[in-house]
């Protein structure tokens, strides 16, 4: 199969620099020499540029086999894939590697290394002045939310959660056109690990980047997602957005994964966003918030519109966003429609 996309790529209009692209994976195989079945089998899939796609799955189910192919930490027995315009197995692998930002939970600093220098691993492999790179350093971690001080201090000197920032923003240093996320946030207690959460979907909002998150964190999967690739014992069960995969559940695996037999379960697991997006067309002019006691944000999740709505005896409420416009409306309707067809073939 060519890849002949035209929308495989964004380019940053100023400096040319590709600042996202597609993945593609095509029939993707990966068996180990000591496996009775293969840990990656026939998948494919597409991540539009600068999607943020979340791959979902229990433990073991090949989600790591799958990422370390994409960056050729591992190489696939049968298959191809893509970035941009590139099938990576035509790329020199640093070449490749460049162009890729990976996280993982152990973050791996180096703890003989600052975290100015950590930070700045890869901007010094290629060669940037040292005016460029402090310049560069400062912007990250103004990104990730630490303070500048930081770039003297060493990585034990910072907390699990401050380590994860560190991480994303030595991933994010040269710019790469993806990032590959294999359970950053895992190691993190669960204040923290929202917090990550929200910076990183803040951080999306800014740069756009192509984003390839892997958790087995069914919340974490469906808050930050745009779409969703739920993965079973090497196979790809189900790709779609988290409103497809809540009303439509593949199978009985998907739904005993996401507990869709549960209603208020299934409203949890949904923004108040999605519902926006699902009504596409109906779209109201942003005004002002008149009020904010009828008000939900965007990322709400529906189990809160619903208590809103019998809360306060309201018909609707106003989807407001954080700078106050109005993006929208949601009503009781809406709630049933997202609940609507959950039905599967078994
Ligand atoms: N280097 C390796 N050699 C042999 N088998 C491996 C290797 N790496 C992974 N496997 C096996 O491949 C399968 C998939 O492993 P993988 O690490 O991709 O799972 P995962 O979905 O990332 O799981 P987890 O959520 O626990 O991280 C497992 O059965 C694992 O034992
Ligand atoms: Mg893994």
């Amino acid at each position: 199969m060519q890849n002949n996309q035209t929308t495989s790529s964004s380019i940053n209009k100023e400096s040319g620099v590709i600042t996202s692209a597609e993945i593609i994976c095509e029939d993707v195989t990966r068996q180990f020499s000591d496996a009775s079945k293969p840990a990656v089998d026939h998948v494919s899939f597409k991540v539009a540029a600068g999607d943020l796609v979340v791959m979902l799955g229990p433990s073991g189910c090949g989600k790591t086999t799958l990422m370390k192919m994409i960056n050729r930490l591992y190489e696939p027995d049968e298959g191809n894939i893509w970035i941009g315009q590139d099938e990576i197995h035509n790329l020199p692998v640093n070449q490749l590697r460049r162009q890729i930002g990976y996280a993982i939970q152990q973050v791996g600093l180096f703890p003989h290394m600052t975290i100015s220098k950590n930070i700045s691993v890869v901007p010094r492999l290629l060669g940037w002045d040292a005016e460029k790179i402090k310049q560069r350093s400062d912007e990250l971690l103004d990104l990730v939310g630490l303070p500048k001080e930081y770039l003297k201090r060493y990585p034990r000197q910072l907390s699990g959660g401050e380590q994860q920032r560190v991480g994303l923003a030595r991933a994010l240093a040269a710019d790469p056109a993806i990032l590959l996320m294999d359970e950053p946030f895992a190691a993190v207690d669960a204040i923290n690990r929202d917090r990550l959460q929200c910076e990183l979907l803040e951080i999306h909002r800014k740069l756009h980047k192509t984003i390839l998150f892997v958790t087995h964190d069914v919340e974490e999967a469906f808050r930050l997602a745009d779409k969703i690739i739920i993965m079973e014992s090497g196979k790809l069960v189900q790709y779609g957005t988290p409103m497809e995969i809540v009303s439509h559940p593949a199978n009985k695996f998907v739904e005993e994964l996401i507990g869709t037999q549960n209603l208020l379960r299934r409203l949890s697991l949904l923004t108040v966003q999605s519902v926006l997006d699902a009504q596409q067309g109906m779209v109201m002019q942003s005004n002002a918030a008149q009020s904010d006691n009828t008000v939900i944000r965007p990322d709400d999740d529906l189990r809160n519109a619903l208590s809103m709505l019998l809360g306060r005896g309201s018909n609707a409420l106003q989807v407001v966003d954080k700078s106050g416009q109005v993006q929208g409306e949601i009503r009781f309707n809406d709630l049933r429609n997202a609940l609507a067809d959950h039905t599967t073939n078994e």
